[in-house]
Parts: structure tokens; sequence; C-alpha cells
């Protein structure tokens, strides 16, 4: 059993409540890989800003499990060699979609976990979650769980179409379960794909899709059912124009990707919204990055060549949306 706190990790317990006090949401950014986890941290360090580094099913499956929480454990002691006395970071598990994979994270040292019944029908979502945050509490590891279907890949779980959060379930779902944060489905979901040409409009002025309004009543709904509780939104990446144009350029074929616009995540940030969860957009910096480099300098073989611009495109993007986006800039506890 590996006590988190002793790897300078911390849970999200204390960050959450600042952040809905506060009217701004925590990042919660994926990584897979060593670029990705430094262009997190020196973009927290440089912003002063407490992060989520998460880890999916697909990321546990690709880089494996163990090295991704000694990374964790590196990423707290490269937080201070960069100059943060007091760094704020929680290790979580994103989607996880068993007790056993839960507890198996809590067990290894991660600080916070997601357990995605959303899938099962109501009931069987209350026990397993109930089940994870009785077991996760004991060692005061905070647990996400989720009402309503995203549309799109989560993870194990799969669904063609969305089923908003029904407000009306939120307040015996948390006090049966216990949960320290809840995921809700307001019209998010995840990928580069969020909404089908059909369902947006085209803007005149640029020719750009533009996707529909998010559900900010069913938002507004759960915030007055739970007030002050902490929302977490997944699906949240707003797939930048630059980079979708920069893949395509470049011999890539992304057609019709939309995302989430800015302007509504700030919106969701002001709110009881205080996990906002991005992994697509990363994907797309460091891909638009590696193609135009590869592209510029054919000769080119050394991968540090072309993942250093790729780790600068993705700290740019994190600077970005900590500062411009989500509002966590200069909101450490401890100076
Ligand atoms: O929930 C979706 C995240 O973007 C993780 O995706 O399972 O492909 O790593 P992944
Ligand atoms: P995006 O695909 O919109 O980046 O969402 C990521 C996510 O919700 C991870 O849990
Ligand atoms: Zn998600």
């Amino acid at each position: 059993m590996v006590d988190y706190k002793k790897i300078g990790l911390v849970n999200t317990r204390k960050m959450f409540a600042k952040a809905v006090d506060g009217g701004y949401a925590i990042p919660a950014f994926n990584f897979n890989n060593m670029e990705q986890m430094q262009a997190i941290i020196q973009a927290a360090v440089e912003t002063k800003s407490p992060v989520i580094l998460q880890v999916s099913k697909g990321a546990r499956e690709y880089a494996n499990q163990t090295l991704l929480r000694y990374m964790a454990e590196g990423a707290v002691e490269y937080a201070k060699e960069l100059g943060c006395a007091h760094p704020e970071i929680v290790l979580h598990l994103d989607h996880g979609d068993t007790f056993e994979t839960c507890k198996s994270c809590i067990d290894m040292g991660f600080s916070s976990v997601m357990i995605d019944g959303s899938s099962l029908p109501y009931d069987e979502n209350v026990a397993v979650t109930r089940k994870v945050v009785e077991y996760a509490h004991q060692y005061d590891v905070t647990v996400e769980g989720e009402l309503g279907v995203l549309a799109g890949v989560e993870d194990e779980v799969s669904a063609a179409e969305s089923h908003y959060t029904k407000p009306e379930e939120v307040i015996d779902f948390v006090s049966k379960t216990g949960v320290d944060s809840l995921a809700i489905s307001i019209g998010t979901s995840h990928g580069a794909y969020k909404f089908t040409p059909e369902q947006c409009t085209v803007d005149p002025k640029t020719g750009r899709l533009l996707p529909p309004p998010l559900a900010f009543d069913v938002l507004e709904a759960v915030e007055e059912k739970l007030p002050g509780f902490p929302i977490v939104l997944h699906g949240s990446s707003s797939v930048p124009q630059e980079d979708v144009d920069t893949i395509n350029k470049y011999g890539g074929a992304l057609k019709a990707a939309v995302g989430i616009p800015e302007e509504q995540l700030r919106k969701a940030a002001k709110s009881a919204v205080c996990k906002i969860n991005i992994d697509s957009d990363s994907r797309l910096a460091m891909t638009a990055a590696i193609r135009k480099t590869l592209a510029e300098k054919p000769a080119e073989f050394d991968p540090r060549k072309y993942l250093k611009p790729a780790r600068e495109s993705m700290k740019k993007l994190y600077i970005h949306k900590i500062v411009n986006v989500l509002g966590s800039n200069d909101k450490l506890l401890e100076k």
C-alpha cells in the first residue's frame, strides 16, 4: 500500500472547495508519456496552478500503470525543481470501470479515482460507486462518480447518443454513494468529433461549423439541488481549428472536427464546475507540431527534434487553458 501523501501528491478535496468558492476550475489533463507530463508540470508551475494528472485505461495499457505512477511521483519533484515550493498535483484514475481497477490504483498511490458507472442501471451505478467510496475514503483518496451518459467512447463505455444527467437523481446519488465530486452530462462528448455537421450551423464569416450550446439549464438545475457541490465536466476539448488545419495541411485527414467553444467552458468554470477534463486538444497540439516538423525537415530522424516542438506546443496550450479558460492560475493554497 503506497501512501500518496508520502510521495507529495494531494487529493482533490481542498482544491475543489476553493475552486467552487472562487468561480474557477482545476485542469484535469490526461497524460500517456513523458513529454505530456513535462509540458503539464511546466505549465502548472509557471502559472502557479493546481493540476490533475489523469490516467485512462488506454494510458495504463499504453504506458503501464506502475510507470505512470512513478512518473507522477517524479512530477512532484520536477515541479519543486522548477521552483514551486508546494506543488498541488493530483494523480487521478480517469474512467475507472470496476471496483478492482479503482482499488489497484488506490493501493498503488493514486490520490483520486473516478468510478464510471454511468452506463450501468442506476442502482448498480450506486452500488459500485458506494463500494469504491468506502474503500477509497479509508485512505483519504477522493472519488468522482458519474450520472448521465456522454456520447462517444469513454474507454470501455461507448454510447451512440448522450443522455443528459437527470437533476432529480443527483441528491439521491450523492447521498447514497458519498462521492466527493460528480461528473455530469450536459452535451459534451469525448474526442475530436463532438458534434455531427448536421447538429451544427455554419458561421457565415469563417465557414466553420458552430456547435449547439451546452445544456446550461441542466447544470443550473443540478447546482440548485446540490449547492456548492463539486461538478466535473468531461469531454471539454475545444478542438482548435488552427491545429486541425495544420494537421490537414501536412498530410492529415481530420474532417469536420468540432469541439466545445471556449466561451462556454469559461461560463462553466465560473459555476460549480470545478474540474474540466482535456485530452484531445493536447493530442491535436502534439500531432500538429510533429507533422509540421517532419514535413519541413524530412531528413530529421532524432525523435527529440520533433518531440521538443511538440512539447512546447502542448505547454502553450496548457498555459492558455489555465489562464484564459479555466482561471486556475495563482490559486495554489500555499505560496
Ligand atoms: O476519456 C477519454 C480520454 O480522452 C482517454 O482516452 O482511453 O484513448 O486514453 P483513451
Ligand atoms: P476530450 O476528448 O474532450 O479531451 O475529453 C477528455 C476527457 O473527458 C477525459 O476523461
Ligand atoms: Zn472523460
